[in-house]
């Protein structure tokens, strides 16, 4: 075995999950931000876990609200997808932007990607200080799933999206 960086470990792990973190700004508007640190927690209650830069916007959003939905978007948006993992909500409309196709979730105010292969809505229950990171612990109230979308991944260290098989 060699001795390698973290970071080139995620290229060997590649492919890697990756969702759309969906947000509420102020204005009533969704932020979208790409995250691959995201795992299942627990069956019993329903948890997830996804973990964010402390600097991000979206991170701002929840802690505030108390609120995401974290969405596996489908091979129709992966340039979506890049887009919005290298752009900030704090001064930009993602939306428009990377002209994204939203639809209605049923029991939310955060709208969604129309194209999603999976859509988890959930409430932060607490977020725990991990390094430059804090990691966002979720109960989870609903779980969608999106007809004919096939969900992506994010390969060679985050810097390709598509789906499992190339
Ligand atoms: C494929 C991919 C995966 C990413 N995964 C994460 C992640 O797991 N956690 C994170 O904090 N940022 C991740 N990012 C970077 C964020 O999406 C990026 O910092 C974004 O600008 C945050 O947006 P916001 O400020 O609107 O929240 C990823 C970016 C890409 C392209």
């Amino acid at each position: 075995m060699n001795k390698i960086t973290l970071p080139r470990a995620a290229q060997i792990s590649s492919p890697n999950p990756v969702t759309l973190v969906c947000t509420q700004k102020p204005d009533g508007s969704t932020n979208l931000a790409t995250v691959s640190w995201w795992t299942y927690l627990s069956y019993n209650p329903n948890m997830i876990a996804y973990a964010m830069a402390k600097t991000s916007y979206s991170g701002e959003m929840v802690r505030q609200n108390k609120k995401v939905i974290l969405t596996i978007p489908s091979e129709k948006i992966t340039d979506a997808v890049l887009g919005c993992g290298s752009t900030t909500g704090r001064n930009t409309d993602k939306i428009a932007k990377f002209g994204i196709e939203m639809q209605e979730v049923d029991g939310s105010d955060i709208r969604i990607p129309a194209h999603s292969a999976l859509a988890i809505v959930c409430n932060l229950k607490e977020y725990i200080e991990t390094g430059d990171h804090y990691l966002y612990i979720c109960n989870v109230e609903q779980v969608y799933a999106g007809d004919n979308e096939k969900a992506v991944f994010a390969w060679n260290g985050y810097s390709e999206i598509a789906s499992a098989k190339k």
